[in-house]
Order: C-alpha cells, then sequence, then structure tokens
C-alpha cells in the first residue's frame, strides 16, 4: 500500500458510477480508473474464447498485454480509452463485449492477474477508481468510498441512452435483462463479489441528477479533509 488517496466507487451497471467518478477525478485533478475497461479489453483482446483459459500464466500475459491509459477528451468531455496510443472505447461498449466481461470477471486467475494492473493507476496526486470491488479488494485501504445504488429499471433506461448515444440500438427490454444477468452473476461470483464496503457511503442515485450526485460526493470527500 502505499501513501497516495485513493476513492473508491463501486456498484452495478447504469448507476452512474462512470460519469460521476470521472467527473470528480477531473475536479482534484487525479488520476481516474475504470476498471470494468480492463476486463473489457481482456475480451476484446482474447475474443469470444475468454473463457477457455488455460493457465494463471497465460492469463497475466494477456494482463501484460492490456496496456490501457484514460486521456480526457476535452471535445467530448470524457475519458477515451486509449491502448498502444490507439483509441479504442467505442470498440469496448457492445452487449456482447459486456456480457463477455462479465462472465470473464468470475474467472478467480483473470481477477488475480488484474490486481497489479489497477494498482498500477494508484499514483499521486491521487486516483478516483469506480467498479465493484474497488473498496472491497483491490484499494481496501482508500479513504473515502462510495457504494452507489438506482432500481433496475432506472439503469437499464441510462445504459440505453449512453449506448444510443454511441450509435448502438439496442432493444430496452432485452437491455434490462442483460444487465439482470450480469449483477446476479456480479453479486454471486465467489471471488470478489459485487457488495457494499462495510465504511463505504450509500448513494442512492435513482433520483438525482448527475450533478446532484457529482456535489453530494464531493460534499463528503471534502469533508474527510484530506
Ligand atoms: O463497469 P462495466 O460495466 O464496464 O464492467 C464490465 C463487467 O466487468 C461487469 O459486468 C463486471 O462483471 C466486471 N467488473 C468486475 N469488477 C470490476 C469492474 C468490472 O467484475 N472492478
Amino acid at each position: 500500500m502505499t501513501n497516495v488517496p485513493v476513492i473508491a466507487i463501486d456498484g452495478p451497471s447504469g448507476v452512474g458510477k462512470g460519469t460521476v467518478s470521472a467527473k470528480i477525478a477531473r475536479a482534484l485533478n487525479w488520476h481516474f480508473l475504470d476498471s470494468g475497461v480492463l476486463y473489457r479489453a481482456f475480451v476484446w483482446l482474447k475474443g469470444q474464447n475468454a473463457s477457455a483459459l488455460q493457465s494463471l500464466q497465460e492469463v497475466e500475459s494477456i494482463a501484460n498485454e492490456l496496456s490501457i491509459e484514460f486521456v480526457w477528451d476535452f471535445k467530448t468531455e470524457s475519458y477515451q480509452v486509449n491502448r498502444k496510443s490507439k483509441e479504442i472505447s467505442s470498440l469496448l461498449r457492445s452487449e456482447a463485449v459486456s456480457q463477455g466481461a462479465s462472465q470473464l470477471a468470475s474467472n478467480p486467475w483473470v481477477r488475480q492477474a488484474l490486481i497489479s494492473n489497477q494498482r498500477a493507476f494508484r499514483k499521486p496526486p491521487g486516483l478516483v477508481a469506480d467498479g465493484r470491488d474497488m473498496g472491497t479488494v483491490i484499494f481496501p485501504d482508500a479513504f473515502c468510498k462510495f457504494y452507489l445504488t438506482a432500481t433496475p429499471a432506472v439503469r437499464a433506461m441510462r445504459r440505453h441512452k449512453q449506448l444510443k448515444e454511441m450509435g448502438l440500438n439496442v432493444n430496452l427490454t432485452e437491455l434490462e435483462k442483460s444487465i439482470e444477468e450480469r449483477d446476479f452473476r456480479d453479486m454471486h461470483r465467489s471471488v470478489a463479489p459485487l457488495k457494499r464496503a462495510e465504511n463505504a457511503i450509500l448513494v442512492d442515485t435513482t433520483h438525482q441528477s448527475v450533478q446532484e450526485v457529482y456535489e453530494g460526493m464531493m460534499h463528503s470527500i471534502t469533508g474527510k479533509n484530506l
């Protein structure tokens, strides 16, 4: 562990944690980690055979090739995902990659191999990390932890809107089913299941705008006296 401060933001799909985490990272001028991107990039690199992994060594060598960077894009006001200086953000957002990543994420070798990739993002002056196990497993010593929730219907609608904006047309009912499946898998896997860390602040985003969620979280962060 290091002295570099971490803000850990966890929760299921579609709660808005990606958007609000990026906003907090920018406001503080800290580093940013969207850990789901690592699982998605793994699937994208390895193709549909991600579940046919043979050994921890094989998984580690793929993890070493990931080389993911988050670069702020002033035009879209969001982080773009770069791999070896090439933008790959839109290649990672399809439903096939989402489902593949969720299946891959229950593989203990994959979770083990990705620990050091994730911890490598912890650099001065600080890190804002979002995912499913940031506060419980990857950065248990985070000085500030949040667990975001929202009703399943609202989460599906938000994700639908996000995909539409990216030019991906997905049926809302199917999307709801897919999100439910992913959440169930994330919460019931044997390694690092999605759960609220004991000391995480619970934030229900169902009836709040991004700005309201952001302001509430910043209030808690600044109250912690960095
Ligand atoms: O957050 P995102 O939807 O991009 O994550 C894709 C999948 O990766 C999730 O459904 C989850 O199964 C997995 N994941 C995880 N642990 C993390 C981040 C993502 O298991 N810290």
